[in-house]
């Protein structure tokens, strides 16, 4: 997202009727999608206008987005999806990144980090579905939308069906197609969704986006195809709902926080009113990106954008969604965000850090956002008459400031009531009793809304073997376990609670714990209490099996995780995380973490307990339960990083500088659609660096020309995407440095360039001489195309131009990037680790460069590009998952952030960020497992480029919150200093 205008949606005309809508289309699909022990089964994917089917079975799609291309170290990628499936999500969303795996026209990588395949399984044997978004074109706030470098050189305007720019997007897709076209659920896989290109509502060219389809049909994928309709733009042009280009799912996104995350406490909802519309009538109304935390525009911080984003926003907007516009398909954007490591991040919007604001931060771990996503996953996994429903008669409230929304199952006529404020805005406490028809009867229900709040209430739900009649609590999971029910329900702490269950007699009802009353009466059981703690009600007899209720409030209703084996589903309370469990004889085994000591209380059809592999000493409760407790993880003391060594580098500015190997810049035309300036001599050479295929990271520049030692100024200019700079010298003098041209002109290809103006100190020059003009231009990554425009996008990097005052001598010119331009030196980490620092270009960033010979480094930089370099061992405790960072800063204390020079930090020669007050508020980087040894040795380099004499502040390595349990994770192969 970028430059959208931050007008709300108009509404649209909700009937879209089609002549040509299939209504149920078949497609081969699993219940479960295949695990690492089922064989590979054939599946039908279907839909109708309620929802999506697999195998004729409804289901209701909770989804959630991750970029494995933000996390380079495969075996993490377990960790999070399994992260996704414990808080009930049953699908992940993942977009596939174009430059990422293209470093060359025609090229494509597919191993190591970039092992889609190995996602796409890891992704099953979770079991989790998964809806496939390779583009073309991505948006992702990541270099050029997705867009390689190279494209820019591509004729025919990106996103349309220009000849040039169709031949390399199909290129592209019949690669990625290859790989996805396998793991569908058709196939046996789980890929369930396949969304065409994105957010493409401007500049449309519908030919494109039929050509897509054909191309992913003829590529073999069969699931439905969707495509999300950009939140504000449908008034501009299509929502592909209909006509030319359609897909069969369209898909809304909405961000109805916006992305201001300064404004956190006071935002609520400006943008758009946070419904998903439905866009056609034989079709699930589906949120394909539903804002789950926002990019931080403003530098406010993450946990600002998680403010934005957090549990009571959750609360109102998604069950909004769920009630008020019945949708059954969500993707929440992002579930976990991850770093834009390398080059990936797109200049304009984000930093190094994409963590989001997520429910799952940057470094893995679970926050409150989680704990609401769990919540709120479970019940919709649990509630199956969901997955089919129509408006319905709200119950009538007492009070006219809280409003009742209702929806129905025809089938079953379950009834599902929200209960918010009438008024979107209103944050004060509401009491009010909602006069009910339901199923079951006519109930007056108390109610209290407090705050920003919403609540999904039930009624007329046949949940396991009971009769919910009506019920003022939330449903979170309901499970049937060794014969008898369990249920989980909850509501905010202090408020009042009241459920109405149906049984042919009284039956007899045992509080275990807590403060509940009970009363029976013509059928009906009417429970009533204060949600506090947690509360256990045993009911037994009155004509059904026993039902063990478990009423909580929103904190220790979090506590519970549920999770499905082959003996039936057990629920754990207690844990920073149940990943997974299964049951062996007589025993519940649990993969599970913990954040600390603390109790384990387990609902299974089994006596005894074992976690990660180990016995757990148990007790049965009264309830019926196991409780033991579990060890917390091990305190973690990182090495402090010591014996820093420095080398000041860039030869490149020096006038003896051998560049014979470098390429020359002499090209008079090109492709790119920009046009440069003339220099003094009346040539206009083109010096775009991807003209010379460097495509990412920092370029060099060495212009040579005979002085006559009248020259006075050179006046420059270059694009380096914003927050960029460039640097110049001139017969190796340090001449200063310019901030670099940032986003063309919207409507003009005006590029902005980065002026810059050096005055030439007289008698630097003399006459006759020759003379060597170097620039170092940061290269900050590409901007998106989200107007499809091509204008924005291939906008180029690198110098514009340049110009000497006082001179008409011919300029010739050398240009360097990365090492191998586009035949990537270091295939493994991939086309956006380096640029063309001389440092990069030479293997400083590496392992087992042999630096003995550098001096002892305090941290002092003068401009230009210094390096600093060290070494350290971990050996943090085993059976458990540390994330380390890496912090610019005192370790407990801030400081200002610095300004006037940026770093690169490599992590064992992976770039893992730039860290600059002038970049962005960060100061923690994280340091990703498998890029970090956990135990063994490990190499820091910093590659530092410095307009001033400054002096870094201390760095120290940070532990996050320990979690005892963790993954395996395994080194990331790839090659050290040769
Ligand atoms: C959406 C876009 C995503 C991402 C998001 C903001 O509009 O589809 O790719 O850019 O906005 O983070």
């Amino acid at each position: 997202m970028n430059g959208r205008s931050r007008t709300s949606k108009p509404s649209r005309l909700l009937a879209i009727l089609l002549a040509a809508a299939a209504l149920a289309v078949a497609f081969s699909v699993p219940t479960q999608p295949a695990t690492a022990t089922t064989v590979a089964k054939m599946h039908q994917v279907t839909y109708d206008r309620y929802s999506l089917m697999v195998d004729g079975q409804r289901i209701l799609l909770q989804s959630a987005e991750f970029h494995y291309w933000r996390l380079p170290s495969p075996d993490l990628w377990r960790d999070v999806l399994e992260k996704f499936k414990a808080a009930g999500f049953n699908a992940v969303s993942t977009y596939f990144d174009w430059a990422y795996h293209s470093p060359k026209p025609g090229v494509y990588d597919f191993t190591g980090v970039r092992d889609v395949d190995r996602f796409l399984r890891t992704a099953e044997q979770v079991g989790l579905y998964v809806i496939a978004r390779p583009g073309p074109y991505i948006n992702a706030e990541t270099t050029g939308g997705g867009f390689p470098g190279w494209l820019k050189r591509v004729p025919g305007r990106a996103r349309s069906s220009a000849p040039g720019y169709t031949q390399a997007y199909q290129d592209w897709l019949g690669h990625i197609d290859r790989l996805i076209a396998p793991h569908q659920l058709t196939r046996g896989g789980s890929v369930i969704l396949y969304n065409a290109e994105n957010e493409y509502a401007v500049n449309t060219d519908a030919q494109y986006m039929e050509d897509i389809q054909a191309k992913a049909r003829a590529d073999g994928i069969e699931v439905p195809i969707t495509t999300n309709d950009c939140c504000d733009a449908g008034s501009w042009s299509s929502t592909w709902a209909s006509g030319k280009g359609a897909v069969q799912i369209p898909g809304v996104d909405d961000y109805p926080q916006s992305f201001e995350c300064q404004d956190a406490g006071t935002t609520w909802g400006p943008w758009g009113e946070g419904i998903t519309e439905e866009l056609r009538d034989d079709a699930p109304v589906f949120a394909a990106e539903y804002q789950a935390g926002a990019i931080d525009l403003n530098d406010a911080g993450y946990d600002a954008c998680r403010d934005l984003t957090g549990p009571a926003y959750m609360k109102y907007f998604y069950k909004s969604n769920l009630i008020a516009s019945g949708a059954t398909m969500f993707s929440y954007y992002m579930g976990y965000g991850g770093t834009s490591w390398g080059w990936l991040p797109q200049p304009n919007d984000v930093y190094t850090s994409y963590d989001y604001g997520a429910a799952i931060t940057e470094t893995r771990r679970l926050t409150a956002k989680y704990d609401e996503f769990k919540r709120q996953g479970y019940f919709l996994g649990a509630v199956g008459p969901l997955t089919k429903t129509g408006t319905a008669t709200a119950p009538a409230s007492s009070n006219p400031a809280v409003q009742a929304q209702a929806r129905a199952n025809p089938d079953t006529s379950t009834q599902f009531v929200l209960v918010s404020h009438t008024d979107r805005a209103s944050a004060t406490s509401e009491s009010a009793t909602l006069d009910w028809a339901a199923p079951d009867g006519r109930y007056t229900v108390p109610v209290r809304v407090d705050g920003r709040d919403a609540k999904v209430l039930l009624a007329g739900y046949d949940m396991g073997g009971q009769r919910l009649a009506v019920s003022s609590s939330e449903l979170m999971t309901h499970l049937a376990v060794d014969g008898r029910d369990i249920a989980l329900l909850y509501g905010r702490e202090g408020e009042p609670g009241t459920i109405v269950l149906r049984y042919p007699s009284a039956p007899a009802v045992k509080v275990l714990e807590g403060a509940v009353t009970s009363s029976y009466s013509s059928g009906d059981l009417e429970l009533d209490y204060t949600h506090s703690g947690l509360a256990r009600v045993l009911i037994t007899g009155g004509g059904r099996r026993p039902l063990l209720l478990l009423l909580g409030t929103d904190a220790t209703a979090a506590s519970f995780w549920r999770a499905d084996t082959g003996d039936g589903p057990v629920l754990v309370r207690g844990t920073s995380l149940v990943r997974s469990a299964s049951v062996r004889g007589n025993t519940v085994d649990l993969r599970a973490d913990t954040g600390k000591a603390g109790d384990i209380e387990v609902f299974g059809p089994a006596r005894k307990l074992a976690v990660n592999g180990e016995p757990v000493q148990v007790r049965t409760t009264a309830g019926g339960s196991l409780l033991g407790s579990l060890p917390g993880p091990s305190a973690v003391k990182p090495p402090a990083l010591t014996g820093w060594r420095t080398r000041a580098e860039a030869p490149e500015a020096r006038p003896g500088f051998d560049d014979s190997g470098w390429v020359a810049a002499d090209h008079t035309t090109t492709t790119i659609p920009y046009e440069p300036p003339t220099d003094q001599s009346g040539a206009a050479p083109v010096l775009f660096a991807e003209e010379y295929g460097f495509d990412h990271g920092n370029v060099w520049y060495r212009g040579h020309f005979t002085a006559t030692g009248t020259e006075t100024a050179v006046s420059t200019s270059a694009i380096t995407g914003k927050r960029g700079i460039y640097l110049a010298w001139l017969n190796g003098h340090y001449l200063g440095s310019a901030a670099g041209g940032t986003e063309a002109d919207a409507d003009t290809h005006t590029p902005r360039p980065g002026p810059g103006e050096f005055a030439i100190p007289s008698g630097l020059l003399k006459p006759g001489e020759r003379a060597v003009l170097s620039v170092l231009v940061e290269n900050m990554g590409n901007n998106d195309d989200w107007t499809a425009d091509d204008n924005r996008f291939k906008q180029p990097r690198g110098l514009f131009g340049a110009s000497i005052t006082g001179s008409a001598a011919p300029i010739a010119w050398k240009i360097q990037g990365a090492r191998g331009g586009e035949n990537l030196a270091d295939p493994a980490r991939g086309p956006l680790n380096t640029g063309g620092l001389y440092g990069e270009r030479s293997g400083w960033h590496l392992p087992g460069y042999p630096d003995g010979s550098w001096r002892k480094a305090a941290g002092a930089v003068a401009p230009g590009v210094t390096w600093l370099r060290t070494t350290f061992r971990l050996d943090l405790p085993k059976g458990q998952d540390t994330s380390v960072a890496l912090r610019f800063g005192a370790p407990g204390g801030t400081g200002d952030l610095p300004h006037g020079y940026r770093v690169l930090v490599f992590l064992n020669g992976w770039n893992v960020g730039q860290f600059s007050g002038d970049i962005g508020p960060q100061r923690d980087f994280y340091l990703q497992e498998g890029l970090l040894r956990h135990h063994g040795a490990n190499t820091l380099a910093l590659a530092v480029i410095s307009t001033t004499d400054a002096t870094l502040p201390p760095t120290t390595l940070i532990p996050t919150a320990p979690q005892r349990g963790g993954t395996t994770v395994a080194t990331v192969p790839a090659p050290g200093y040769r």
